[in-house]
């Protein structure tokens, strides 16, 4: 037994030196004393060897284990240190070649036209909330005064998730969450997307719109005109023209749609503007006393008002950008010209 032990040291060492990758020694290392190996094979023939050999033998049979072990890794490690050295060698940085050009996004046109609104806005001591997308009907409609069944909500066609469940077809739902949480008075803009089952030219199922509240007390339809006139002037330059014209909302009363002058064609009127000469800009109003009341609100004490724009409108009006899917191409080349 002692003897092929030594024979097989002997083969084993032949064999080692004869290899010359890392993956023949690594072969010849699981040969030998790998799980099925011949080394562990022999090892567990000891049941074999008389009893006063044992000890001996299988203390022998560890010894070499533990040796050629060394050894494999011996080499293997001279190999890897090798091969470093030869990379190491071979590898040499020319900094004349031209580098790979690095892709940069740029920021998307709607999310600059959020981060203007959005910083004119703080300039009037407004601050940003968030609201989630998939919202509740309660919040969407019924709490902003659109009862079910209500003639209302066809104005917007809506993505049902379950009866109770939707994607919020507009920002107001996030005035509702506010007032419940917090008193009067205050100050918020509410930025985000919002879903209609809606698409053409001038429609996306999923756009953008801001929300803005802010309810004190002694809180006038003076007060929505100034801050809305002061703001479009800001956006769209010093020379915009405005025009307030009445319109309904559920949730406010009186309720008015902004326009701004064609920036197209300066209100001679165009295919842009239906010949009219005006853009639709946005719909606002002052809070309905009913929603106040579903907050909890002391509609007696308080007023306030409210308003809603959409961000793609806008971007396409303040940029002259005239087809709304461009948005959502993800081409790189559009994204990058503003
Ligand atoms: N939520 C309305 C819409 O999407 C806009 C609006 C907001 C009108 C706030 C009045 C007050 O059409």
């Amino acid at each position: 037994m002692i003897s092929e032990l030594q024979k097989l040291e002997k083969n084993a060492l032949a064999e080692l030196e004869t290899a010359e990758t890392e993956e023949q020694i690594s072969n010849i290392k699981t040969k030998y004393i790998g799980r099925k190996g011949l080394l562990t094979a022999l090892l567990r023939n000891i049941a074999q060897v008389p009893d006063a050999e044992k000890p001996v033998y299988g203390k022998l049979c560890n010894e070499l284990k533990e040796r050629l072990n060394d050894l494999f890794d011996e080499k293997l490690q001279k190999h890897a240190a090798n091969r470093k050295q030869n990379l190491l060698l071979k590898e040499k940085i020319d900094v004349t070649l031209p580098g790979n050009a690095v892709w940069c996004g740029r920021e998307h046109p709607v999310v600059l036209v959020r981060q203007e609104i959005c910083e004119i806005f703080a300039s009037f001591g407004f601050s940003v909330v968030e609201g989630p997308e998939v919202e509740l009907d309660y919040y969407n409609f019924e709490a902003l005064n659109i009862p079910k069944d209500h003639p209302a909500r066809d104005m917007q066609d809506t993505f049902y998730i379950s009866d109770n469940v939707v994607l919020r077809t507009h920002t107001s739902p996030v005035q509702i969450r506010v007032m419940e949480k917090i008193a009067p008075p205050l100050r918020i803009l509410s930025p985000g997307k919002v879903y209609r089952r809606d698409s053409d030219i001038s429609h996306t199922p999923m756009f953008h719109q801001i929300e803005g509240l802010l309810v004190d007390e002694g809180i006038s339809f003076g007060d929505l005109k100034g801050i809305l006139t002061i703001f479009l002037k800001k956006f769209f330059g010093e020379n915009t023209f405005l025009r307030f014209r009445p319109s309904f909302f559920p949730f406010t009363e009186p309720s008015a749609e902004v326009d701004i002058r064609c920036v197209i064609c300066g209100g001679s009127g165009c295919r842009v503007c239906g010949q009219s000469g005006w853009l639709e800009i946005l719909g606002s109003g002052m809070v309905d006393p009913a929603v106040f009341e579903n907050v909890g609100y002391n509609a007696e004490k308080y007023t306030g008002f409210a308003f809603g724009l959409g961000l793609e409108r806008m971007a396409m009006l303040k940029y002259g950008i005239s087809d709304i899917r461009l948005f959502f191409e993800n081409d790189i080349r559009f994204i990058r010209q503003f």
